[in-house]
């Protein structure tokens, strides 16, 4: 369970988070667990009814199977027979009945993209649609051309229309460094902007800008050091990436171009890619809830922006499980700035261990050394919403606190119009609360920050505020230090808290502007 009161948090629906649309998990029958599932995946019974066959599916086909014991999805061009997972999908089968005998790829997306079907729904993969992907149109025209001239993205012509201009690269060399330089034609870039990988032969550079990625993705013609620097000016929107060759030779070509070189396409249209990283320390700070430090490697340049999470992906009995968690940082004492060093190393992670959870158990597991996949980060805070900012209130419960600690942090050192910031941290017990003291220190050292713990399950010595979310407390609580001040309220917890939350907001009159809930 959360660190909040059980009964506004029913253990199945135990997801922390709301889900995006407001819907969440549905009880589940006994037996129908993940673990459950994944041990009928490895029995060597025949999912698909096909017999070990892989098939090409039409879309005549695929409308056939639209049944509950027949049930066939598309996703991303594969169909699944899903019948088998009926029971077992935690989001109910109603809901997977509506991509019934059809493409579900959006609704899918729609509703959680990082979930990892591929691995989880392997043995039930019927085949590939028969419509085979178009390649874009100039991908051989493009090959040929990958030598530091600017080939045309695959940009549609919507998004032409509707997007952000599209970026471009190209590249230079000295004796010893190769430098990539991606135009990205937009000016709030910044470090956070880019995410690049360089694993093998191949180089991935990701430049988020709005909803869109821009991908640079090549397989280098020549060798390099692991180590390279990142550069942004800002002010040019131009992204350096300066490589150190192995060797100093001249290269003729930067390499070829692998799987969605060059494209400029919407972020949710991009698959999740992951990194491995290593546990490199693991710390109590509750009774159940643990920092974990994970190191990036050496070639990976990745700084998770504020408000946003990243996916940890796991091997569980042979099937890839992701579940979300929210970067923190090391203490609510490191300074916000930007990095002295062009890669910023380490990620902080506050998890709360479930001991019947399926995730966390094994995260707990890991020994100091081990790996854990890091996607790239996701989530729709943006930091401009804390631009000329007066009054930011924050409203966490449980684990739903690991979000305000960048926001926080980010909002004290850099939003010079900041009058006010309120926490108000709802909690079962005083155990549960993370990081009290260093609340309650940054409360004493900064007068602009105030924190407020709320119990719903004190022991009698308790002096402080008792009970749930509530009209009464969100009224005394969220006071604007003058009538026409810019306020933020930021609100994350399980589903129930959130959404009783949201709606106080609203009987409160604050509007949808002033209001952010984290959700997945
Ligand atoms: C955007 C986002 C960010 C997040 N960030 C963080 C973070 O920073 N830190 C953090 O700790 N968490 C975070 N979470 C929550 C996290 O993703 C996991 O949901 C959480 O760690 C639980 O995972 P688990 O697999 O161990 O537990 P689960 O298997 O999901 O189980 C959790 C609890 O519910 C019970 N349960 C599960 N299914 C059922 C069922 N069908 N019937 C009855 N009981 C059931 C289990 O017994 C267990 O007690 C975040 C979630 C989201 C959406
Ligand atoms: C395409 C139609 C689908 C719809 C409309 C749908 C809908 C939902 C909903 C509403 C939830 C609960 C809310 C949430 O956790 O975000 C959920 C959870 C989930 N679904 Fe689906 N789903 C679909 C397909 C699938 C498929 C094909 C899989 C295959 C593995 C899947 C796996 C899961 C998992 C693992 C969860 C739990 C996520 C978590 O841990 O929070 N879903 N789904």
């Amino acid at each position: 369970m959360l660190n909040v009161p059980s009964q506004s948090f029913p253990g199945p629906s135990s997801q922390q988070r709301v889900a995006s649309g407001g819907r969440s998990k549905v009880p589940l029958k006994q037996g129908r667990s993940l673990m459950d599932w994944i041990r009928l995946t490895k029995s060597g019974k025949d999912l698909t009814g096909l017999k070990g066959r892989l098939i090409e599916v039409t879309e005549e086909e695929l409308k056939k199977h639209n049944k509950k014991d027949d049930c066939w999805i598309c996703i991303r061009g594969f169909v699944y027979n899903v019948s088998p997972y009926m029971e077992y999908h935690p989001g109910g089968e109603d809901e997977l009945m509506r991509a019934a005998g059809s493409d579900g790829t959006d609704l899918f997306d729609q509703v959680h993209r990082w979930v990892n079907y591929e691995s989880m729904l392997k043995e039930c993969l019927v085949g590939r649609m028969a419509m085979k992907p178009a390649l874009p149109k100039d991908y051989h025209e493009e090959k040929k051309v990958l030598n530091g001239m600017l080939p045309q993205s695959q940009v549609t012509d919507t998004l032409a229309k509707e997007g952000p201009s599209s970026p471009s690269y190209d590249w230079f060399q000295t004796d010893s460094l190769v430098t990539i330089v991606i135009y990205t034609k937009q000016k709030d870039i910044n470090l956070d902007s880019v995410i690049v990988d360089h694993r093998d032969d191949s180089f991935r550079a990701e430049t988020v800008i709005k909803d869109y990625s821009y991908l640079v993705h090549v397989a280098l013609s020549h060798e390099i050091q692991e180590d390279f620097s990142v550069l942004v000016v800002e002010n040019v929107g131009k992204i350096e990436i300066v490589l150190k060759k192995k060797e100093n030779t001249s290269w003729k070509r930067l390499g070829h171009p692998l799987e969605n070189h060059n494209s400029f396409i919407p972020k949710k249209d991009t698959g999740l890619f992951y990194r491995k990283c290593q546990l490199v320390s693991k710390e109590n700070v509750t009774h159940d809830t643990k920092l974990f430090c994970l190191m990036l490697p050496p070639s990976t340049h990745l700084q998770v922006p504020v408000g946003q999470h990243v996916y940890l992906k796991l091997p569980i009995t042979g099937t890839e499980i992701v579940k979300p968690y929210t970067p923190v940082s090391d203490s609510l004492f490191s300074e916000f700035k930007e990095p002295v060093l062009p890669n910023n190393m380490y990620i902080y992670f506050l998890i709360k261990i479930y001991p019947a959870g399926f995730f966390t158990p094994e995260l707990d597991q890991l020994q100091i050394g081990d790996y854990v996949s890091v996607s790239n980060p996701e989530g729709n805070f943006i930091i401009c919403q804390l631009q000329e900012l007066e009054d930011l209130f924050l409203l966490a419960a449980g684990t739903g606190f690991t979000p305000m600690v960048k926001v926080l942090n980010y909002a004290l050192t850099n939003i010079p119009s900041l009058r006010k910031v309120k926490l108000m941290f709802f909690n079962k017990t005083e155990d549960d609360i993370i990081w009290r003291s260093q609340l309650e220190k940054l409360a004493f050292k900064d007068k602009r920050f105030e924190v407020e713990f709320v119990l719903s399950a004190p022991t009698s010595e308790w002096s402080g505020k008792q009970g749930y979310i509530s009209p009464a407390l969100l009224s005394e609580f969220l006071k604007r230090s003058s009538d026409t001040s810019k306020v933020l309220i930021c609100l994350c917890g399980p589903t129930p808290f959130t959404e009783q939350g949201m709606k106080m907001l609203h009987d409160l009159n604050f509007s949808k502007d002033e209001i952010h809930s984290f959700t997945a």
